[in-house]
Protein backbone atom coordinates (compact mmCIF):
# COMPACT_ATOMS: atom_id res chain seq x y z
CA UNK A 1 0.00 0.00 0.00
CA UNK A 2 2.76 2.33 1.10
CA UNK A 3 4.72 1.45 -2.51
CA UNK A 4 1.72 2.39 -3.80
CA UNK A 5 0.97 5.68 -2.83
CA UNK A 6 4.69 6.92 -3.18
CA UNK A 7 4.17 6.60 -7.12
CA UNK A 8 1.95 9.30 -6.93
CA UNK A 9 2.03 13.23 -6.28
CA UNK A 10 -1.79 13.25 -5.64
CA UNK A 11 -3.11 10.40 -4.07
CA UNK A 12 -6.85 11.05 -2.83
CA UNK A 13 -8.58 7.62 -1.62
CA UNK A 14 -11.98 7.89 -0.40
CA UNK A 15 -12.31 11.06 0.69
CA UNK A 16 -14.87 13.27 2.05
CA UNK A 17 -15.77 16.66 3.16
CA UNK A 18 -18.42 18.44 4.07
CA UNK A 19 -19.30 22.22 5.07
CA UNK A 20 -21.42 21.46 8.84
CA UNK A 21 -24.18 19.03 7.39
CA UNK A 22 -23.60 19.86 3.76
CA UNK A 23 -21.64 16.79 2.03
CA UNK A 24 -19.90 18.35 -0.79
CA UNK A 25 -17.22 15.75 -1.04
CA UNK A 26 -18.65 12.23 -1.22
CA UNK A 27 -16.20 8.91 -1.72
CA UNK A 28 -14.12 10.61 -4.26
CA UNK A 29 -10.63 9.11 -4.91
CA UNK A 30 -8.06 10.59 -7.30
CA UNK A 31 -4.53 9.67 -8.46
CA UNK A 32 -1.87 11.59 -10.38
CA UNK A 33 1.40 10.82 -11.26
CA UNK A 34 4.38 13.10 -11.13
CA UNK A 35 4.36 15.35 -13.58
CA UNK A 36 0.62 14.39 -14.74
CA UNK A 37 -1.64 16.75 -16.03
CA UNK A 38 -5.28 16.06 -15.27
CA UNK A 39 -8.32 18.86 -15.75
CA UNK A 40 -11.46 19.07 -13.44
CA UNK A 41 -14.30 20.23 -15.31
CA UNK A 42 -18.27 20.14 -13.40
CA UNK A 43 -21.35 22.08 -12.88
CA UNK A 44 -21.09 25.06 -10.59
CA UNK A 45 -21.21 24.27 -7.00
CA UNK A 46 -20.17 20.72 -7.50
CA UNK A 47 -17.06 21.44 -4.96
CA UNK A 48 -13.94 21.55 -7.40
CA UNK A 49 -12.52 24.68 -5.54
CA UNK A 50 -13.43 23.10 -2.24
CA UNK A 51 -11.38 19.78 -3.82
CA UNK A 52 -8.43 22.11 -4.74
CA UNK A 53 -8.29 23.66 -1.02
CA UNK A 54 -8.42 20.28 0.40
CA UNK A 55 -5.28 19.18 -2.39
CA UNK A 56 -3.53 22.67 -1.23
CA UNK A 57 -3.66 21.58 2.64
CA UNK A 58 -5.86 24.36 3.76
CA UNK A 59 -8.78 21.99 4.39
CA UNK A 60 -8.76 19.04 6.01
CA UNK A 61 -10.93 15.80 4.40
CA UNK A 62 -13.21 14.29 7.40
CA UNK A 63 -12.50 10.94 6.36
CA UNK A 64 -10.56 9.24 3.53
CA UNK A 65 -6.68 9.18 2.58
CA UNK A 66 -4.71 12.33 0.96
CA UNK A 67 -1.04 11.89 0.76
CA UNK A 68 0.39 15.42 -1.52
CA UNK A 69 3.93 14.95 -2.95
CA UNK A 70 4.39 12.41 0.15
CA UNK A 71 2.81 14.84 2.29
CA UNK A 72 -0.08 13.97 4.66
CA UNK A 73 -0.13 17.06 7.51
CA UNK A 74 -1.58 20.14 6.42
CA UNK A 75 1.36 21.84 7.18
CA UNK A 76 4.20 20.10 4.48
CA UNK A 77 1.75 19.48 1.80
CA UNK A 78 1.43 23.88 1.89
CA UNK A 79 4.98 23.41 1.34
CA UNK A 80 4.46 21.47 -2.17
CA UNK A 81 1.64 23.23 -3.83
CA UNK A 82 0.97 26.52 -5.49
CA UNK A 83 -2.45 27.52 -5.60
CA UNK A 84 -3.48 29.81 -8.35
CA UNK A 85 -7.14 30.87 -7.39
CA UNK A 86 -10.61 31.58 -8.94
CA UNK A 87 -10.83 34.69 -6.98
CA UNK A 88 -8.26 37.24 -6.55
CA UNK A 89 -6.20 36.29 -3.74
CA UNK A 90 -3.71 39.12 -3.82
CA UNK A 91 -2.54 40.48 -0.19
CA UNK A 92 -3.35 44.39 0.17
CA UNK A 93 1.35 44.77 -0.59
CA UNK A 94 3.54 45.39 -3.21
CA UNK A 95 3.84 42.74 -6.36
CA UNK A 96 7.11 42.26 -4.80
CA UNK A 97 5.63 40.95 -1.47
CA UNK A 98 2.75 39.28 -3.57
CA UNK A 99 5.40 37.42 -5.64
CA UNK A 100 8.00 36.71 -2.94
CA UNK A 101 5.49 35.97 0.30
CA UNK A 102 8.32 37.52 2.65
CA UNK A 103 11.18 35.05 1.72
CA UNK A 104 14.41 35.93 0.45
CA UNK A 105 14.56 35.77 -3.12
CA UNK A 106 17.08 37.49 -5.03
CA UNK A 107 15.38 40.21 -7.57
CA UNK A 108 16.67 38.32 -10.50
CA UNK A 109 14.47 34.97 -9.51
CA UNK A 110 11.75 37.60 -9.30
CA UNK A 111 12.23 39.35 -12.66
CA UNK A 112 12.44 35.97 -14.23
CA UNK A 113 9.24 34.60 -12.78
CA UNK A 114 7.90 37.94 -13.83
CA UNK A 115 9.35 37.71 -17.63
CA UNK A 116 7.53 33.67 -17.23
CA UNK A 117 4.34 35.07 -15.86
CA UNK A 118 4.24 38.29 -18.75
CA UNK A 119 4.05 40.76 -16.78
CA UNK A 120 7.70 42.74 -17.33
CA UNK A 121 5.47 45.09 -19.95
CA UNK A 122 3.16 46.14 -17.64
CA UNK A 123 5.57 46.47 -14.82
CA UNK A 124 8.05 48.63 -17.02
CA UNK A 125 5.45 51.12 -17.73
CA UNK A 126 4.51 51.62 -13.44
CA UNK A 127 6.41 54.50 -11.88
CA UNK A 128 7.15 51.94 -8.84
CA UNK A 129 7.72 49.01 -10.44
CA UNK A 130 7.60 46.15 -8.53
CA UNK A 131 7.33 48.42 -5.21
CA UNK A 132 4.06 49.33 -6.61
CA UNK A 133 1.50 48.51 -3.89
CA UNK A 134 -1.94 46.10 -5.26
CA UNK A 135 -4.62 47.85 -3.27
CA UNK A 136 -7.08 46.23 -0.71
CA UNK A 137 -7.88 42.87 -2.03
CA UNK A 138 -5.82 43.81 -5.83
CA UNK A 139 -8.34 46.62 -6.14
CA UNK A 140 -5.50 48.39 -7.93
CA UNK A 141 -4.72 45.49 -10.64
CA UNK A 142 -6.64 44.33 -13.25
CA UNK A 143 -8.17 40.52 -13.10
CA UNK A 144 -5.78 39.12 -15.80
CA UNK A 145 -2.49 41.31 -13.83
CA UNK A 146 -3.80 39.84 -10.32
CA UNK A 147 -3.58 36.26 -12.30
CA UNK A 148 0.20 36.72 -13.42
CA UNK A 149 0.97 37.78 -10.46
CA UNK A 150 -0.22 34.54 -8.77
CA UNK A 151 1.03 32.67 -11.93
CA UNK A 152 4.49 34.58 -11.04
CA UNK A 153 3.97 33.77 -7.31
CA UNK A 154 3.91 30.22 -8.23
CA UNK A 155 6.58 30.13 -10.55
CA UNK A 156 9.20 31.53 -7.59
CA UNK A 157 7.47 28.91 -4.91
CA UNK A 158 8.50 26.47 -7.89
CA UNK A 159 6.54 23.58 -6.04
CA UNK A 160 5.92 20.12 -7.71
CA UNK A 161 2.40 20.42 -7.67
CA UNK A 162 0.29 23.24 -9.19
CA UNK A 163 -3.34 23.64 -8.55
CA UNK A 164 -5.39 26.00 -10.78
CA UNK A 165 -8.64 26.87 -10.00
CA UNK A 166 -10.27 28.68 -13.36
CA UNK A 167 -7.03 30.72 -14.26
CA UNK A 168 -7.87 31.94 -17.32
CA UNK A 169 -11.86 33.14 -16.28
CA UNK A 170 -13.18 36.40 -17.65
CA UNK A 171 -10.59 37.76 -19.09
CA UNK A 172 -10.27 39.27 -22.61
CA UNK A 173 -9.14 37.27 -25.43
CA UNK A 174 -5.40 38.65 -25.18
CA UNK A 175 -5.16 38.89 -21.75
CA UNK A 176 -6.07 35.19 -21.89
CA UNK A 177 -3.66 34.11 -24.02
CA UNK A 178 -0.97 36.14 -22.14
CA UNK A 179 -1.98 34.01 -19.29
CA UNK A 180 -2.30 30.76 -20.89
CA UNK A 181 1.43 31.29 -22.14
CA UNK A 182 2.34 31.95 -18.58
CA UNK A 183 0.80 28.78 -17.42
CA UNK A 184 2.59 26.75 -19.95
CA UNK A 185 5.57 27.90 -18.47
CA UNK A 186 4.55 27.39 -15.29
CA UNK A 187 2.95 23.91 -15.64
CA UNK A 188 5.99 22.30 -17.81
CA UNK A 189 7.13 19.30 -16.78
CA UNK A 190 4.94 19.57 -12.74
CA UNK A 191 1.86 17.96 -11.98
CA UNK A 192 -0.87 19.79 -12.23
CA UNK A 193 -4.71 19.54 -11.15
CA UNK A 194 -6.24 22.56 -13.45
CA UNK A 195 -10.38 23.13 -12.83
CA UNK A 196 -11.99 24.85 -15.60
CA UNK A 197 -15.02 25.63 -17.25
CA UNK A 198 -13.36 26.07 -20.37
CA UNK A 199 -12.09 22.74 -21.52
CA UNK A 200 -11.36 23.91 -24.93
CA UNK A 201 -8.29 25.93 -23.01
CA UNK A 202 -6.43 22.46 -22.33
CA UNK A 203 -4.57 20.92 -24.36
CA UNK A 204 -3.66 17.30 -25.20
CA UNK A 205 -1.56 16.69 -21.98
CA UNK A 206 -4.46 16.94 -19.49
CA UNK A 207 -6.42 13.54 -19.15
CA UNK A 208 -10.03 14.95 -18.28
CA UNK A 209 -12.37 14.27 -15.49
CA UNK A 210 -15.37 15.30 -14.28
CA UNK A 211 -16.77 16.13 -10.58
CA UNK A 212 -20.57 14.35 -10.47
CA UNK A 213 -21.97 13.92 -7.19
CA UNK A 214 -19.37 14.82 -5.18
CA UNK A 215 -17.31 11.87 -7.11
CA UNK A 216 -15.03 11.99 -9.98
CA UNK A 217 -16.01 10.53 -12.88
CA UNK A 218 -14.10 10.03 -16.31
CA UNK A 219 -14.83 12.98 -18.43
N1 LIG B 1 -16.95 28.21 3.06
C1 LIG B 1 -18.09 27.56 2.77
N2 LIG B 1 -19.01 27.32 3.71
C2 LIG B 1 -20.16 26.66 3.44
N3 LIG B 1 -20.46 26.19 2.21
C3 LIG B 1 -19.58 26.39 1.23
C4 LIG B 1 -18.35 27.09 1.45
N4 LIG B 1 -17.66 27.12 0.28
C5 LIG B 1 -18.43 26.49 -0.62
N5 LIG B 1 -19.58 26.05 -0.07
C6 LIG B 1 -20.64 25.26 -0.74
O1 LIG B 1 -20.07 24.03 -1.16
C7 LIG B 1 -20.49 23.70 -2.47
C8 LIG B 1 -19.26 23.55 -3.38
O2 LIG B 1 -18.64 24.82 -3.53
P1 LIG B 1 -17.36 25.00 -4.43
O3 LIG B 1 -16.93 26.41 -4.29
O4 LIG B 1 -16.37 23.95 -4.10
O5 LIG B 1 -17.97 24.73 -5.89
P2 LIG B 1 -17.30 24.85 -7.34
O6 LIG B 1 -17.48 23.54 -8.03
O7 LIG B 1 -15.93 25.36 -7.21
O8 LIG B 1 -18.23 25.94 -8.07
P3 LIG B 1 -17.86 27.02 -9.21
O9 LIG B 1 -17.75 26.27 -10.49
O10 LIG B 1 -19.03 27.95 -9.21
O11 LIG B 1 -16.60 27.72 -8.81
C9 LIG B 1 -21.46 24.80 -2.90
O12 LIG B 1 -22.76 24.34 -2.66
C10 LIG B 1 -21.12 25.96 -2.00
O13 LIG B 1 -22.24 26.75 -1.76
MG1 LIG C 1 -15.00 27.15 -7.80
Amino acid sequence: MIINMVQYAVYLDNISFSYEKHAVIKNLSLRARPGEHIGIVGGSGCGKSTLLKILAGLYQPDSGEAVIAGERLPEKIRKQVALVMQNNSLFPLSIRENITCGHPVPDEAVWAACQNASLTQWLERLPNGLDTNVGERGNQVSGGQAQRIQIARALCKDAPVILLDEPVSALDQDTGRSVLDALCKLTDGRTVIHVTHHQETLDERYTIYRMEGGRMVRG
